[in-house]
């Protein structure tokens, strides 16, 4: 059965009752008061609406937006995952949630403290020389450390170098940081075990190559094995490497990027440690680099620095909730993060191989990808994803990775049951099977939600969100 339409707020109003300010000494004890005194059109009509309506307009609004706290969430690439709340009570505490940076530095010592403390610690499972937190979301590492990657090349009389190269199984965020910098993006094709080889690099090796930007483990889950031999031939062409470390959930504590090649990284805290996702800030994307791009980083103190990306020291609340989680699980149990986010997804993988498709076989970390080939009826992938909306789960990534036709990404991290796991996996196959049992029911899902399908161009790129009476419930 379909959830009804959840008309907006001010639909709510009792025009009956009378417009009641905030400081009005007759305010009943039920209403909440919207004072809008300065404005000339008032609220539309809809000047008070009793609080009892308000609680529920809010909460039912609430149960239709699908969050991790009512069930797996198998978004890949950006993931969800659980957030700790020891990380959010010890976040909330006030000696924590009040700091100010301007504060004088003798309250700030416990503050600096931890920040020093979360940079040494990610240095430390990344094998990075230094980290720094300020960067305010992956995509805002990546671009912070691509104006690195440009203040190197230029402090050694290098300013034709203006190529990056980027792989096709790339986020959209590389070639956009790259581009945004003023280089040029080569795609490079990699092969048809989803791993990218030295070979379809070698053509690239010359004067004009800045750096290679490579997602390891990359967005297929897939280990780059050839990585330390393509960064190899990258330095001895003058180029840098860059490391997405947004899947660092597959790596932490197995191997270390800056180790094996890696100039510079970013690391997504919302993916790896437990924070929020800003989804291009305000999250986290603090970066690790080794020690010549040292003098580049934004607050190095060289002259040769890009200077700040971010005002004080970045996202404060982040790094409290990152630091707790590294504090409670310490290195043993950072690795089983690790460990368990690629058995988890090997799990689902086992389970859904057997009714989907799995167009790259190679051996896969902590997501794997489907698609859509083969599914009887011309159902796609989009039919699929729209139809577990009803089973009670939020969709997978569909579409992406691009170079792979009707991708279905799923990421369970390491947070889930085996019991939660085998439900996403049931509900998985029911759909599957609905394909052939069912398929115009499930061309029109989902069912279940106040709106079924929209014109999804069309709602992003020609948005109306003006309000019609005409639309209410
Ligand atoms: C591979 C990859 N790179 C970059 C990003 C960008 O990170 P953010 O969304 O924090 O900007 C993401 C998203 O999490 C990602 O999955």
């Amino acid at each position: 059965m379909r959830t009804p339409l959840e008309s907006v707020i001010f639909h709510r109003a009792a025009p009956d009752k009378e417009w009641l300010r905030a400081c009005s000494p007759d305010a009943h004890i039920d209403s909440i008061v919207l004072d809008f005194a300065g404005r000339e059109d008032g609220l539309g009509g809809m000047e008070q609406v009793g609080e009892v309506e308000v609680v529920r307009h809010y909460t039912r609004l609430s149960t239709l937006n699908w969050d991790i706290d009512r069930g797996l969430y198998p978004l890949g690439s950006c993931t969800m995952k659980h957030n700790p709340r020891l990380n959010e009570a010890v976040a909330a505490d006030p000696a924590y949630a009040a700091v100010h940076p301007e504060w004088p530095p003798q309250y700030l010592v416990q503050h600096q403290r931890i920040m020093q403390e979360l940079a040494r610690d990610l240095a430390a499972l990344s094998g990075f020389d230094e980290v720094s937190l300020l960067p305010a979301a992956g995509a805002h590492g990546e671009l912070t450390a691509v104006f690195m990657i440009r203040a190197y090349h230029l402090a050694r009389g290098q300013k034709d170098r203006n190529v990056f190269l980027i792989p096709d199984s790339a986020h959209g965020t590389n070639p956009a940081s790259a581009a945004m910098c003023g280089f040029r993006c080569v795609q490079v094709t990699s092969g048809k075990d989803g791993i990218l080889r030295l070979e379809s690099i070698k053509e690239h090796l010359n004067e004009r190559l800045a750096a290679i930007m490579i997602t390891n483990p990359n967005t297929l889950g897939v280990f780059e094995e050839e990585f330390a031999s393509i960064a190899d031939a990258v330095h001895t062409a003058g180029g840098l490497v860059y490391m997405d470390g947004a899947n660092f959930n597959a790596a932490m504590g197995v191997f270390q990027p800056g180790r094996i090649g890696a100039d510079v990284m970013h690391f997504n805290l919302h993916k790896t440690f437990t924070t929020p996702h800003g989804g291009g800030g305000p999250g986290s994307g603090p970066i690790g680099f080794n020690r010549n791009l040292a003098p580049f980083a934004p607050a190095s103190g060289d002259a040769r620095s890009i200077g700040p990306v971010k005002t004080w020291f970045g996202q404060w609340g982040m790094f409290i909730r990152a630091w707790v989680y590294i504090r409670t699980l310490g290195a043993r149990g950072l690795k089983e993060v690790t460990e368990d986010a690629v058995l988890n997804a090997n799990y689902i993988r086992a389970r859904l191989e057997k009714v989907l498709n799995l167009p790259i076989k190679t051996p896969t970390l902590h997501e794997v990808v489907f698609n859509d080939k083969d599914l009887p009826n011309k159902v796609i992938t989009l039919d699929i994803a729209k139809r577990l909306i009803d089973y009670g789960f939020h969709p997978p990534t569909v579409y992406f990775p691009i170079h792979v036709h009707g991708a279905l990404m799923i990421e369970p991290t390491e947070t889930e049951s085996l019991d939660e796991l085998d439900r996403f996996c049931d509900a998985m196959e029911a759909v599957v099977a609905e394909a052939a049992s069912n398929p115009e029911h499930l061309k029109l899902a989902p069912h279940t939600t106040p709106v079924s399908r929209v014109d999804e161009v069309k709602a992003a790129k020609d948005t109306d969100l003006v309000f019609r009476p005409a639309a209410r419930n």
